[in-house]
């Protein structure tokens, strides 16, 4: 069976972060309320002129670096994104001609918000399953704080900037969970909820980007019900037990939402790669950074099986389980 593996991956953040202490500067809050309720400590912030396509450059050189390849060895850029560079064309093209592809194979923007990566995933792992690619570079990229209304303590504390990047190529396993790669992914949304998370404005509403208006406490019930249904589909699909599963690399948006998540499925808390106190909320790029971390400090190593999830604006969510 046709399986897209692994190869490699790779993360960038933004040199300059703020602290919950820079936060309370700005708006009426506390590093003792954001710190209990999410538990960030920090996000990182892009620069002055720092745009998503640079971020997700960066990721993506990176990953190609680990795999000793280069852009002319890939064929298709899946790029998750909800702030791209411009309205269009989509960002992923801009990091097709940074990495050097040139007219070779095709690029474009995934959007599903929190669960872009996810939904970029599975479709490139759907792309390379049906023979009509080879290697695909996957990227979660976000200048999130683009969208936030730093007057509103409710949200602006909760999101950072960043990029993470993957490299899938074909191989050949036997089709059972014993394979390595991408073994299954589950992907769904629930448009009548779409109120619950959102940005008030868009090209052809307001012809504004406008900033992001939440439902906190109804984003996270949904969150934690719908992840634990998507984890418990991608291993019932596979035939996996939540014994087996040796990492849990969930979307970062909150650390009760971990934490409640992994308890629903009896998953300890040494199996689950956190990553939120010192990210933020990055939107798509929160798994592929979560991902990098563990994997360069030798938590995730080849032949792990994990487990990823995510819930975002939508209401979208979902969840891929690989064999790294
Ligand atoms: N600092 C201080 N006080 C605050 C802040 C803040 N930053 N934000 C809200 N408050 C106040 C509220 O005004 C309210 O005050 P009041 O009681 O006087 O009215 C009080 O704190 C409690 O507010 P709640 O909204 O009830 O707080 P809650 O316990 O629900 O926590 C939170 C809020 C952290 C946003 C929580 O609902 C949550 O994590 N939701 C999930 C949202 C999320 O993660 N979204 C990300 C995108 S979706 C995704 O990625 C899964």
């Amino acid at each position: 069976m046709r399986r897209s593996v692994m190869l490699s991956c790779g993360s960038y953040l933004p040199e300059k972060f703020l602290t919950n202490n820079d936060l309370a500067k700005i708006v009426d809050t506390t590093d003792e309320w954001i710190t209990q309720r999410t538990g960030i400590r920090k996000r990182h912030v892009a620069g002055e002129g720092e745009k998503t396509s640079d971020m997700a450059t960066r990721a993506a050189e990176k990953a190609l670096k680990a795999a000793g390849l280069t852009g002319a060895d890939i064929d298709a850029i899946f790029l998750a994104t909800t702030t791209p560079d411009q309205t269009f064309p989509a960002t992923a093209v801009t990091v097709q001609d940074n990495i050097g592809m040139g007219d070779r194979g095709f690029a474009f923007d995934i959007q599903a918000v929190c669960s872009g990566f996810i939904y970029a995933l599975s479709t490139a792992d759907n792309f390379i399953k049906s023979g009509q690619i080879n290697r695909a570079l996957v990227i979660g990229a976000e200048h999130f704080t683009r969208l936030l209304d730093w007057d509103d303590r409710t949200t602006c504390v909760l999101f950072g900037d960043g990029a993470g990047a993957v490299i899938l190529e074909a191989a050949e396993g036997k089709g059972d969970k014993t394979d390595r790669g991408i073994l299954t992914t589950h992907l769904h949304s629930e448009g009548a909820k779409r109120d619950l998370l959102y940005v008030d404005g868009g090209p052809s509403s307001t012809r504004t980007v406008g900033h992001v208006r939440m439902n906190g406490k109804e984003v996270f019930r949904n969150a934690v019900t719908r992840m634990s249904e998507a984890i418990v589909e991608a291993m019932q699909a596979s035939g996996v037990t939540p014994e087996e599963v040796d990492w849990l690399v969930p979307h970062q948006a909150n650390r009760r939402i971990i934490d409640a998540t992994a308890e629903k499925l009896n998953l300890p808390a040494n199996k689950v790669v956190v990553t939120v106190e010192e990210h933020g909320n990055t939107s798509a790029a929160s798994i592929p950074l979560a991902l990098s971390v563990a994997v360069e400090d030798g938590r995730i190593r080849r032949g792990d099986l994990i487990l990823m999830e995510a819930m975002g604006g939508g209401l979208t969510w979902g969840a891929a389980l690989a064999r790294w």
